[in-house]
């Protein structure tokens, strides 16, 4: 059977996907920072490895482990990530270097390691998870939303240069859907924002109360890594947003968004 390296599968979209690869009776390598978070997930075709993505030395060991135990690895899923929500202004050097450290050095970083096993075989497919919010801006997701706009760009860069290596990259972009996303959210604040802040966190709450479980993602993930052609994005629950968006003039789009920081949801 193939095998997928999967990051992130402590909880979530990393853990549904898991056990969506896992029950089409693939190889899965299973990665978190904290291995011990994985132990419901183990089974015979299961690996559950330590790797977190900012550190070259755990991706190098996990990607060898996956190597040793299961001869290969046939698709990658980059899909740990977080998110900072705030005002730019309010975020530390530091708090904006861990959102790119993770969401877009972390994926490249995994995906060098991984290419040398892909390129050997001439085959291969990696699957970023991006989002929504790679396609379009919102206010105080400026350092989220830049990391994901980051992700786009480097997978569509990135799918030229494999592709005569018989490597194919893929990019999945959902909107909101309920995991631990939102309590992960790493929030900061300045007081002369705070009213706009306050009216937006009240529609992320808002969206969250709606938010379905995030299977159709997990779904879409073997879609995607299964999926022979050459396309490159798989929104998830999306397609109305980023239809809108295409057809909406530019200023209308922005009044739209805008309009987050001054009116709260209904009820
Ligand atoms: N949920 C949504 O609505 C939504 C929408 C669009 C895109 N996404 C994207 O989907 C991906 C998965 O998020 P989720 O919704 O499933 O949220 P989640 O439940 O919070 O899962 C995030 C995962 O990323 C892991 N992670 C964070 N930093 C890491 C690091 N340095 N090294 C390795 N793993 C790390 C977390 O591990 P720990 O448990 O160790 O923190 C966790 O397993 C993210 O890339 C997110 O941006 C989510």
């Amino acid at each position: 059977m193939p095998t997928v390296l999967i990051t992130g599968c402590s909880s979530g979209i990393g853990r549904l996907t898991t056990q969506r690869f896992a029950a089409h009776g693939w190889n899965v390598a299973a990665t978190a920072r904290h291995p011990e978070t994985l132990a419901a997930l183990e089974a015979p075709n299961v690996a559950a490895l330590a790797l977190d993505v900012t550190d070259e030395a755990s991706i190098a060991r996990a990607v060898a482990a996956t190597v040793e135990r299961f001869g290969t690895i046939d698709v990658l899923v980059n899909n740990a990530g977080y998110g900072v929500f705030g005002p730019l202004e309010a975020m530390s050097a530091g708090q904006l270097e861990q959102q790119f450290k993770v969401n877009v050095f972390g994926l490249a970083a995994v995906t060098r390691h991984v290419l040398p096993v892909m390129r050997r075989q001439h085959r291969g497919t990696i699957v970023n998870v991006s989002s929504l919010g790679g396609r379009f801006g919102s206010p105080f997701f400026s350092a989220y939303y830049s990391s994901k706009h980051a992700v786009e760009g480097l997978s569509e860069s990135l799918r030229y240069e494999l592709k005569a290596h018989g490597i194919r990259v893929k990019l999945i972009e959902p909107a909101h859907f309920k995991t631990g996303f939102i309590s992960s959210l790493e929030c900061v604040t300045l007081s002369t924002y705070e009213p706009q802040i306050d009216t937006m966190k009240s529609w992320v709450v808002h969206q969250d109360r709606k938010a379905p479980p995030a299977d159709p993602i997990a779904e879409m993930v073997f879609k995607a890594a299964t999926d022979p052609s050459d396309r490159l994005r798989y929104p998830v629950r999306g397609r109305i947003a980023l239809a809108i968006h295409a057809v909406l003039p530019d200023a209308v789009w922005r009044a739209m968004m805008g309009a987050g920081m001054s009116r709260r949801p209904r009820s």
